[in-house]
């Protein structure tokens, strides 16, 4: 059935962040109409079977660069092909970056990549960007939260492309308190990475297999400091995206314990894939920024994820391919940064996590779905199958055992940074606005229908729900 009527999702455990319990879901109409009693639903309808499955609100991916441009390298998929890779791995909602490219303003930048919502197989939303301070972004910053885009991303690296200095990060932080939106922040020292980096070049060690000596820890740490004592200086709230150090991640509960509304997003690979990645045949596959770290921050990164001191996984997707990769391996100062994700974020994590650290199943909806649409502003209507939520639902397969290869996957490029993992767990059929979508790894229903999310006005940067279910 791929129809838009009623449908009922039969047979399942529903699993929220907050609650699992046998329930079937009575779909009407794009929304969720009711959770009933198993077995009590209207007979003659369009039924998905989910006996012995898991029936979860469909995953938020709260970190994605679509048809993204830096310096000459464009990733090689657009809003369809991101999408469908997006619905295959059971993520039915994706936010993407409206980052300026030279000459455009953060609003050109959002005008263009939100023309392209319609081209998706499910909803997008879009995180602003700033990278210099001019007069105009007071104005600029009030009317994206208006218009429901309530997150403003901005670098601390990247000089010359999208760095914003810290006068701008201030004033930014502070004219989005006063409006009610957030800044996401991109936390890597710049000075000290030019630095570290000018030394690699020197002794001969800035490829890609270098790529983590180049960009420390440290320079994560140090950056990740400085911006929380902005947020705290002016009182504003704060999202860290892709945190990779357990320093990082400690710094965030401790202001957060000071009463700053400060956020933690770890990415899939950098919790899943170490530093070991640079020694493979292909270490330009996993030039990403930050980078793979040490086995050992890996770990700890893992226990702040189980003591729950993650709010979000994002994939922090980039699909570019090795071919791109590949052109300026000899220098990553020159090379494309990021790794394709949103197709493998919700298998590896509830493998890693759910299935092999007892991770609670809640727990895992919570960091994958619920609070990436609560921190941007899409919480009840995604992130839930309450009643009137839209009807984006995921059919979940706990115990299908397969290997990551990149030939079953369906992103715009060639390879995966997961290839050969063994996961445990997943899609097994994919509903996106009450339409069944994906059904047993096939595409059903291809049309665009994708719609770009306002955030509510109601949205406000509170801390999510909390995660030691
Ligand atoms: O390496 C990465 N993450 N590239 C994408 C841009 C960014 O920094 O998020
Ligand atoms: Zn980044
Ligand atoms: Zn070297
Ligand atoms: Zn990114």
């Amino acid at each position: 059935m791929t129809g838009g009527g009623e449908l009922l999702v039969r047979g399942g455990t529903v699993v929220t962040d907050s609650w699992a319990a046998p329930a079937d879901v009575l779909v009407r109409d794009g929304r969720i109409a009711a959770l009933i009693e198993p077995g009590t639903g209207p007979r003659g309808l369009d039924e998905v079977d989910a006996a012995g499955k898991l029936v979860l609100p469909g995953g938020v991916d709260p970190h994605c660069h679509v048809g993204f441009t830096s310096g000459s390298y464009t990733t090689r998929d657009g809003y369809f092909q991101a999408t469908t890779a997006a619905v295959f791995g059971g993520t039915t909602t994706i936010v993407d970056f409206a980052i300026p490219r030279p000459g455009e303003s953060p609003a050109e930048a959002l005008e263009r990549q939100r023309a392209k919502a319609g081209q998706g197989v499910c909803d997008s939303a879009l995180h602003a960007c700033v990278t210099d301070w001019d007069e105009t972004i007071p104005e600029q910053l009030r009317s994206f939260v208006a218009d429901g885009v309530v997150t403003v991303k901005m670098f601390t690296t990247y000089r010359g492309e999208t760095m914003a200095d810290e006068d701008t990060i201030l004033r930014v932080m502070t004219h989005l308190r006063d409006v009610g939106g957030m800044a996401v922040i991109h936390c890597e020292s710049n000075h000290i990475i030019e630095d570290v980096q000018h030394q690699c070049a020197g002794g001969g060690h800035i490829g890609a297999g270098d790529h983590h000596r180049t960009r420390p820890e440290l320079a994560e740490d140090a950056a990740v400091a400085g911006v929380l004592a902005i947020a705290e200086s002016v009182r504003a709230a704060v999202y860290f995206v892709h945190q990779s150090t357990a320093a990082a991640v400690d710094q965030v509960v401790r202001a957060r314990g000071r009463g700053i509304r400060a956020f933690t997003e770890a990415v899939t690979h950098h919790l899943v894939l170490d530093e070991s990645k640079y020694a493979d045949a292909h270490p330009e596959r996993f030039v990403c920024c930050p980078p793979l770290r040490s086995a050992a921050t890996v770990r700890e990164l893992g226990v702040r994820l189980m003591a729950g001191e993650v709010t979000t996984v994002g994939s922090d997707h980039c699909c570019y391919d090795t071919a791109q990769k590949l052109e300026r391996k000899d220098d990553v100062r020159h090379m494309p940064n990021g790794l394709p994700g949103v197709e493998t974020r919700m298998p590896v994590m509830f493998s890693e996590f759910v299935v092999q650290r007892g991770l609670p199943a809640q727990r895992f909806v919570a960091m994958t779905s619920a609070n990436p649409a609560r921190l941007n502003g899409l919480y009840p209507r995604k992130g839930s199958l309450m009643p009137g939520a839209d009807a984006d639902i995921v059919v979940w397969d706990p115990g299908a055992v397969r290997t990551v290869d990149n030939t079953d996957l369906h992103m715009a490029t060639d390879y995966s940074p997961f290839e050969g993992l063994a996961v445990t767990g997943a899609v097994s059929t994919v509903v996106v606005g009450g339409r069944v979508v994906v059904h047993r790894g096939e595409l059903l229903d291809a049309t665009p229908r994708g719609r770009h999310l306002r955030a509510s006005q109601l949205w406000r940067p509170e801390v999510p729900a909390p995660a030691a279910l």
